[in-house]
């Protein structure tokens, strides 16, 4: 989508591999924050999807101050929805990482996102492998599909910084039971499930609703089940 807009691309992962599509795929870990600068020459829109378990604080920072150096005119960051509002050692860390590009000085757009629907059948394919489902009561989801998610981000990328846009999320609110049983019933499987109460504040959180956008959000297009059908 950028390459058809006319612009180069280069790809930063630790593992750069030339696939033979046009695109410059260079090799660098952001937690290392060596390379950047040279990984970063002549940029001047910076996407950043990098991240991992650990450490998107880190490995944000150290682009963030490359990207200073380069002299890079926007950095598109993509956070998680309700970053802020969930205790969760991973949120912590997007949170950080979202500090680390407000307090740029390089223009920047954040986007926070939901959970893509490849999470969600992680998610619900580890569940199944149970003999019986575990399901989290009051949790919901607003599943969104990568594609959604990058055209959003290409659109972004193209634009001016906007700093922090409305949250993109997918077409509807699902249970976490709904979700499963949407899976079961693609794959043709049967579960017996066991309701259970996650506890502490996260599960607090989580049941009154504290993880979704229900208002002032772009939504996406494609639905979970359009996803199962394309996919199972
Ligand atoms: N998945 C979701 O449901 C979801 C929802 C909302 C927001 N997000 C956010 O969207 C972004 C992408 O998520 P994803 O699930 O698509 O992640 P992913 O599939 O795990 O991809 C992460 C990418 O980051 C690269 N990477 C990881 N650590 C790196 C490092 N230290 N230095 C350089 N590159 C590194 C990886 O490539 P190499 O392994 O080759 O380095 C990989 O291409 C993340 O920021 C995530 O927080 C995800």
């Amino acid at each position: 989508m950028v390459q058809n807009a006319g612009w180069k691309v280069r790809v930063l992962s630790r593992r750069a591999q030339d696939r033979g599509d046009g695109v410059e795929y260079v090799a660098a870990d952001l937690l290392q924050g060596d390379r950047l600068d040279a990984a970063l020459q002549a940029v001047e829109v910076v996407i950043h999807l990098a991240g991992g378990p650990k450490g998107d604080d880190v490995g944000t920072r150290n682009l963030v101050r490359a990207a200073e150096r380069a002299g890079v005119r926007h950095l598109v960051h993509i956070s998680v929805t309700a970053v802020d509002q969930l205790p969760l050692t991973y949120f912590r860390s997007k949170l950080g990482a979202e500090q680390a590009v407000r307090e740029s000085s390089v223009p920047w757009t954040v986007v926070r996102a939901a959970q893509f629907h490849d999470f969600a059948l992680k998610t619900v394919q580890a569940m199944a492998k149970l003999p019986v489902m575990p399901l989290p009561g009051g949790v919901r989801f607003q599943p969104v599909d990568a594609r959604d998610v990058a055209e959003r981000l290409v659109e972004l990328a193209l634009g001016e910084p906007a700093g922090l846009v409305p949250d993109l999320v997918g077409p509807k609110v699902y249970s976490l039971g709904e979700l499963a049983r949407n899976y079961l019933r693609a794959k043709g499987k049967h579960r017996l499930s066991m309701p259970i109460r996650v506890p502490g504040k996260v599960g607090k959180a989580y049941r009154a609703g504290g993880n979704l956008t229900l208002t002032g959000a772009t939504i996406g297009t494609r639905t979970w089940e359009d996803f199962l059908a394309e996919h199972i």
